[in-house]
């Protein structure tokens, strides 16, 4: 099946007049077990299941209006969006393009594009919200979740504030691979954004994964350990076990960047301040301060610690950026 196909099954139609507008926004995530992989390149279905949390302080807000063709125009924060941004968000559009129509996107965006902070996942949340809106689909949010999906995997896992699951699907449609929000909250948790780098990286997650996948040896241990993480992830956040939610973060997140050192041509996002950092970590930890770290396709760290243990962790990090996920 096409990505074409897959999308025209799931929404109403694409009726609007020229000039029509919606307007949609959505939280970037922080995957605490992480998707790495695709079973199918196409449909974007995950050879794994992941597990995310909402940071509802940092995302994006998009408006869209219908408007007659020939090219999409497209703004970041107010600006020309870059060429690769503006292509990227065409090729998803085309899925939802009435013929001969065009579409203006003005896109805010409170986070480092393509720094591993996954700008493009908040951003495929809110344009499928701001989608829905200009047609009037009125699609829940499991729907819309596949259809983020499409322009981004992790985007599936941004239609939600709190913990979410992106399930990885057992079918070849891809109608089984949705994300939902678990019910816990978790008001004392921390997650401090510690930025070594915020320009753009240098491969991105469909590369990088498609080249691990390809031809990395460790591989294929991946999949049955990162869904094991799932599970006892959601066990640690039903118990509220931050010790349990901490290691199986960090270890899954390092788990992961195994696999892409271990590939080749190798996949290493990290600079000597990424190790510099997670140093920091773990010498915070043996001195018995509760912080652990994760990491995406990227050279930035998240810390994950509960709110007493702030004041050591900001001793050590002073530049800190740190969100409560489940603030009121
Ligand atoms: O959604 P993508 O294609 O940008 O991939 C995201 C990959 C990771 O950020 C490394 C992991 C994740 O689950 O978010």
């Amino acid at each position: 099946m096409t990505r074409h196909e897959f999308v025209r099954q799931l929404i109403p139609g694409l009726t609007a007049a020229p000039g029509t507008c919606g307007t949609g926004s959505a939280p970037v995530n922080i995957a605490l077990a992480k998707y790495w992989g695709k079973r199918d390149s196409e449909l974007n279905l995950p050879r794994n299941s992941s597990l995310s949390v909402a940071l509802p302080s940092l995302g994006t807000r998009t408006r869209v209006i219908l408007i007659d063709g020939p090219q999409d125009r497209v703004t970041l924060n107010g600006q020309p969006a870059p060429e690769g941004f503006t292509r990227r968000l065409s090729a998803w559009l085309d899925l939802f393009r009435p013929a001969g129509a065009a579409f203006e996107v003005e896109t805010e965006n409170s986070v480092p594009t393509a720094a591993g902070l996954a700008s493009s996942a908040s951003g495929f949340a809110a344009l499928a919200r701001a989608l829905d809106d200009l047609f009037d689909w009125q699609l829940d949010a499991r729907t819309l979740s596949m259809l983020a999906r499409i322009g981004s995997g992790s985007a599936s896992r941004s239609l939600f504030d709190g913990f979410a699951v992106w399930h990885r699907g057992e079918r070849d449609d891809g109608l089984d691979s949705w994300a939902e929000p678990l019910p816990q909250r978790w008001p004392a948790l921390r997650i401090g954004l510690v930025e070594v780098d915020v320009t753009q990286k240098p491969v991105g997650s469909t590369a990088g994964m498609t080249r691990t996948v390809d031809t990395c040896p460790l591989y294929d241990a991946w999949p049955d350990f990162a869904e094991r993480c799932v599970r006892d992830l959601t066990a640690a956040i039903e118990a509220r076990d931050m010790e349990k939610l901490g290691e199986i973060a960090e270890h899954n997140a390092l788990t992961m960047h195994a696999t892409m050192i271990a590939t080749r041509p190798p996949v290493l996002y990290w600079i000597p301040e990424s190790v510099a950092a997670m140093q920091r970590v773990w010498a915070l930890r043996q001195a018995g301060t509760g912080v652990w770290f994760t990491m995406d396709a990227g050279p930035n760290l998240k810390l994950l610690f509960e709110a007493d243990a702030r004041p050591a962790v900001v001793a050590a990090f002073p530049d800190l950026r740190i969100i409560a996920p489940f603030a009121p």
